[in-house]
């Protein structure tokens, strides 16, 4: 079994190399989207400091469905459009939210949370769902992470295609 090997880096960017290239390593091989989801919840939550929650939303055509992840039990529906996650997949754009509390509609799921960061994601035109980070600190994350987080969440959509 793959092991996570800790982060030698204290280099945002760096770290997030460093987890691009463990994820490959995990997903290597597989197309199973639970599995390959719960194994990217899992890596991440772990590697990543000061999180309370990281998971998926799935689309099941209509609206999105909680998927794998690691923290407290989750809403389980979101309509597209609504929270950080439903605006994340209708807009198409990652959203970073540095208080989550001045991001109108979010929708609470553990109350600890005090920022976010949604990744939608896409397979050409098609909706797949979303990547959902939470932190119980304020403006947690920045635009290195923007940037590492789609980065992660592409090798998780490549993953898929047994890319
Ligand atoms: N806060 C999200 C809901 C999902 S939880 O954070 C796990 C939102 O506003 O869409």
């Amino acid at each position: 079994m793959f092991a996570a090997a800790a982060l030698k880096s204290s280099d945002k960017t760096e770290q997030y190399a460093e987890l691009c290239e463990q994820a490959r390593g995990l997903l290597h091989g597989e197309r199973d989207r639970v599995a390959n989801a719960a194994n990217f919840a899992a890596l991440l939550y772990n590697a990543l400091p000061d999180l309370n929650w990281a998971g998926f939303y799935f689309y099941d055509g209509n609206e999105l469905v909680v998927g794998p992840f690691q923290g407290k039990p989750a809403c389980v529906r979101i309509a597209l459009g609504k929270g950080v996650c439903g605006t994340a997949a209708a807009t198409r754009r990652t959203q970073v939210v540095r208080d989550v509390e001045e991001f109108p509609g979010h929708i609470a799921c553990d109350a600890m949370s005090r920022s976010e960061i949604v990744v939608p994601l896409y397979d050409g035109d098609r909706l797949i769902g979303v990547w959902d980070v939470d932190s119980p600190k304020l403006a947690r994350f920045d635009e290195a992470d923007r940037d590492g987080m789609e980065r992660l969440a592409n090798i998780f959509l490549e993953s898929l295609r047994g890319a």
